[in-house]
């Protein structure tokens, strides 16, 4: 079966607006199923009613029942709340919700693109704590993400900043996620993405050995004096043995 076909054969609640363009009257009734989790479990069902700019009414399927917004709107979802056939129906709406997000929510995951995740060292600007790190998702798609820290994995609330998810124009997005700490000797950092392309958090761990080009620049420059030095002594003894022998060899 089409997904269109899927769609047409469990119908939500039509979505109606009346315009009188002349006066410029507006009137629209919305159905809305509104979740937060993969199991759908969080399930709700809306159904506003609003003339102009103003719900009059609006039903909710976790209240069970339409609560006016306007005197008119008190009035009528009275009138809504004694037809129990309607009622009814707006109730196994959140099943009906529940089928067709699964498809919208498929056709969208198929989509999915997985984000390349980097975490750096970055100079601190006069923060709390001495060290900051910075974790970059790149190039995913769609936009919702969450990225979060883990320190020895247990899960840090405070001292992380965000950014939102920037678009980068392409139907990508990035974001950059900072966390100020204080290091501790032998402790593991992690940045944890969460996002449609995975069905598991990603989860990439900070290599404090790795990626710290001021500590390697000291590194290579340290071991290049202590070369040449070595060197600069050998050829001094070496000249000094030579020149030494010289003067022992009569002519
Ligand atoms: C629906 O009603 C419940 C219970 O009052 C409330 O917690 C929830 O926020 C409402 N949902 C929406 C989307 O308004």
């Amino acid at each position: 079966m089409s997904l269109l076909k899927l769609l047409i054969f469990h119908p939500i609640l039509m979505l109606s607006a009346f315009t009188s363009t002349a006066d410029g009257y507006y009137q629209s009734t919305a159905g809305k199923c509104v979740y937060s989790t993969s199991d759908y479990s969080d399930m709700v069902f809306l159904v506003s009613y609003s003339f102009n700019k103003a719900v009059d009414l609006q039903y909710n399927s976790t209240v069970g029942k339409f609560v006016g917004g306007t005197e008119f709107g008190v009035k009528q979802a009275e009138y809504f709340n004694k037809n129990q056939a309607y009622m009814q129906q707006l109730k196994a709406n959140v099943d009906t919700c529940r089928h067709n997000v699964q498809i919208w929510d498929s056709s969208v995951r198929d989509k999915a693109v997985l984000p390349s995740i980097t975490i750096k060292s970055v100079k601190q600007t006069g923060g709390r704590n001495p060290a900051m790190l910075m974790c970059s998702a790149y190039n995913f798609y769609p936009k919702k993400i969450k990225v979060s820290w883990l320190r020895d994995g247990k899960k840090v609330s405070s001292d992380v900043t965000s950014t939102m998810e920037l678009a980068d124009g392409d139907w990508f997005y990035q974001i950059h996620s900072e966390l100020e700490y204080t290091p501790k000797s032998g402790e593991q950092i992690s940045c944890v993405v969460e996002h449609a392309s995975s069905p598991k958090p990603i989860i990439t761990h900070w290599d404090p050995s790795l990626l710290e080009p001021g500590r390697n620049k000291i590194a290579i420059g340290a071991s290049g004096l202590v070369l040449g030095i070595i060197i600069a002594a050998a050829g001094l003894i070496y000249y000094k043995k030579k020149s030494a022998g010289r003067i022992l060899v009569p002519n």
